[in-house]
């Protein structure tokens, strides 16, 4: 067991730890401390697949990209970046950086952003949403290749910081403004292209374009699956339960091999106003009196429970938009269930049946996996949503042997059935929280961004920290868990529709200074903290980025381990180095890439955040003058959550 070092106790707690955790379910925890499990052997390659190849100007999903790891180890050849503590983005010698997309920039020809962030709420429908989360680059097709200059990005928009958003803050807090927030949120999809030539290569966005779109928390989508048309997804302006305006808290994401994206919603709770006394469902998601400050429910009454009781049951679930189709209504897959869901990361079974790998990102939930009834054609031109209708959604349970076990979440199996509760499958997907207690799932330190091996077929998951952890176990084995770990496991077989894997503890995160909370594990190198985003390149290197509360970057435990950052691991080796250092305040999120692994997309989350002043401009200002400060070109004023774009000084691949 580890020590609880004094160092913990000086960390301030993050906005999400001011909320009581929702999970007082009796799961289970473990007493040992895991022991490192050997390496798996290579048993599988990541199924790649081209779509839509033959068209003149089509999209790709999947890649069938070079690998440099296919006859050798993954290479980390670039100088590390030393742990950096500017207001600016920083990174490691050999690359350039440009600005692509900030809040407010518009998707296609409309209007620019207004510096007093003056902007109207129907000028913000068609601008970038505030901070920037989740993303993928989905490339053309150019003569059948898959293009590493021209593409569609589809990026999330988690939240708003209201200070921020309104010229004014939330002084005298309008319709018009619950609008614009309202509009801020959702995801872009925009058309982006590399233009010029040598030194002078950068990165647009193209305007206009046929493919920009700005889904928001207002647009008309499509419910599918088991809860469609159920009855707790009825609500006065949609009494057949299949419709829902808008998408909200988009968080983490995932790819599909029949090309579209899946935009996750996560801290959807937060957006409504609770009843003074919750129902257990309620309670267990954390709907509460006065949400999390938002009032939107004082203009849209949909978002009061009292005045609509069933609005929340139609927002916590994975959203499926199609790039390729600019005017067709994203889909909320309910197969995959309702919780806070930060990623949903695709891969195929041995059978070729589709799996998703999902985390729901609070302290004490739970990582998910979904695998589909049919298995996706080598080729099929519809595309494959239907196969996230109709699958089995299950739950893990990591054991201290270092075993583990997919546990299905399916009505008529492990006691979900009339007499314990659940009325029908429904039911189970739309309270998946509360049956993922009943089947014994085990708590986790909020698990955030899953990503697949490209070779191995290896599962990480990033648990980014748990400061309420008073009782460590063998899959969580720090308490409190300040800094966090990455677990990984590998399918039983090596087939991802497995029931049971093997698991092990990727990196204790840490300050190595610090006595008892010094990173440690299966890696050695540049030391970090709170890991959430994580993406494998086509060589097999993970790219890790990272999500510490501010406070405890200025003044806490993670001083030393300086702003939030990526860094990028051979898993192989265990070595780690820091390539990457943002502005002050910023998360760091989003990080995809081209095929070709010359141009890297990173975005740059909420700088100058201001824990517990989000509805004062001055705030903000305060902490951060970026991206201004930095590129001439951004408008001033205020910061703004960004995309920005990474290239190697001669052209090649980053950081290779
Ligand atoms: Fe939206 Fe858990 O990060
Ligand atoms: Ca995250
Ligand atoms: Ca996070
Ligand atoms: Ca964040």
């Amino acid at each position: 067991m580890e020590k609880i070092g004094p160092l913990h106790r000086r960390l301030p707690p993050s906005a999400a730890d001011d909320q009581p955790a929702c999970n007082d379910s009796t799961n289970p925890c473990f007493g040992e401390l895991l022991t490192g499990i050997a390496a798996i052997p290579a048993t599988r390659r990541r199924v790649l697949q081209g779509g839509l190849g033959s068209l003149a100007l089509a999209f790709l999903g999947w890649i069938d990209l070079p690998s440099a790891a296919a006859g050798g180890r993954p290479t980390l050849n670039f100088p590390a970046l030393a742990a950096a503590r500017d207001d600016a983005v920083r990174v490691a010698d050999g690359h350039v950086l440009q600005l692509l997309y900030a809040w407010g920039d518009p998707v296609s020809d409309g209007p620019a952003f207004r510096s007093d962030a003056g902007n109207s709420a129907a000028e913000q429908a068609v601008q970038a949403g505030m901070h920037h989360d989740g993303m993928h680059f989905f490339p053309f097709s150019e003569n059948g290749q898959a293009s590493s200059t021209r593409g569609v990005l589809c990026i999330n928009h988690e939240y708003t910081d209201e200070g921020l958003l309104h010229a004014d803050g939330m002084a005298e807090w309008s319709h018009a403004k619950t609008i614009k927030s309202q509009n801020a949120h959702g995801v872009s999809v925009i058309e982006v292209e590399l233009v010029g030539s040598g030194a002078e290569r950068r990165w647009r966005v193209v305007r206009p374009s046929r493919y920009a779109r700005r889904i928001t928390a207002r647009t008309p989508l499509r419910i599918a699956g088991p809860a469609a048309g159920a009855p707790a997804m009825r609500t006065r302006d949609d009494a057949r339960g299949l419709v829902v305006f808008g998408t909200l808290a988009n968080c983490a994401m995932g790819v599909t091999p029949w090309g579209t994206y899946l935009s996750c919603e996560e801290n959807f709770n937060g957006y409504f106003n609770g009843l003074a006394q919750p129902t257990p469902e309620q309670q267990r998601y954390g709907i509460r009196r006065g949400g999390h400050g938002a009032r939107w429910h004082e203009h849209d009454r949909r978002f009061d429970v009292a005045s609509e009781a069933n609005e929340a049951n139609r927002f916590g679930w994975v959203v499926e938009i199609d790039p390729r189709q600019p005017t067709q209504a994203p889909v909320k897959r309910t197969a995959l269930g309702r919780f806070k869901h930060e990623s949903a990361t695709v891969t195929l079974a041995a059978d070729r049946r589709v799996v998703v790998y999902m985390g729901d990102d609070e302290a004490f939930e739970y990582i998910y996996k979904y695998v589909s009834d049919d298995p996706f054609p080598s080729s099929d031109p519809a595309g494959g949503g239907h196969l996230l209708d109709r699958g089995t959604l299950y739950v893990a349970r990591f054991s201290a042997d270092g075993r583990g076990r997919w546990l299905a979440l399916q009505h008529g199996r492990n006691g979900l059935v009339a007499a314990t509760g659940f009325a029908d499958q429904a039911d189970v997907l739309i309270r998946a929280r509360q049956a993922a207690d009943l089947v014994g799932a085990t708590k986790m330190d909020r698990p955030e961004w899953i990503a697949v091996h490209p070779q191995t077929g290896e599962v990480y998951c990033t648990l980014t920290n748990n400061r309420r952890r008073s009782i460590a176990d063998a899959a969580n084995p720090r308490a409190p868990n300040a800094f966090g770990h990455i677990i990984r496991w590998r399918e039983a077989g090596g087939d991802a529709a497995a029931s049971d894997f093997s698991w092990d503890i990727f990196v204790l995160c840490g300050d190595p200074q610090n006595a008892d909370a010094g990173q440690r594990g299966n890696i050695r190198g540049d030391a970090f903290g709170s890991p959430d985003g994580l993406w494998f390149d086509a060589q097999g290197r993970l790219w890790i980025q990272t999500d510490a509360p501010g406070a405890a970057i200025r003044s806490g435990d993670y001083e030393r381990l300086g702003n939030n950052q990526v860094l990028v691991a051979d898993v192989g080796s265990g070595e780690v180095r820091r390539f990457l250092s943002g502005p002050h305040g910023c998360e760091i999120t989003g990080l995809t890439g081209t095929p070709d692994g010359c141009n890297l997309f990173v975005n740059i989350q909420h700088p100058g955040e201001a824990p517990g002043a989000r509805a004062d401009p001055a705030r903000p200002l305060a902490i951060s003058g970026w991206p201004a400060n930095q590129f001439p070109e951004a408008t001033g004023g205020r910061p703004r959550s960004a995309t920005v774009v990474i290239r190697r000084r001669d052209g090649r691949v980053v950081a290779g």
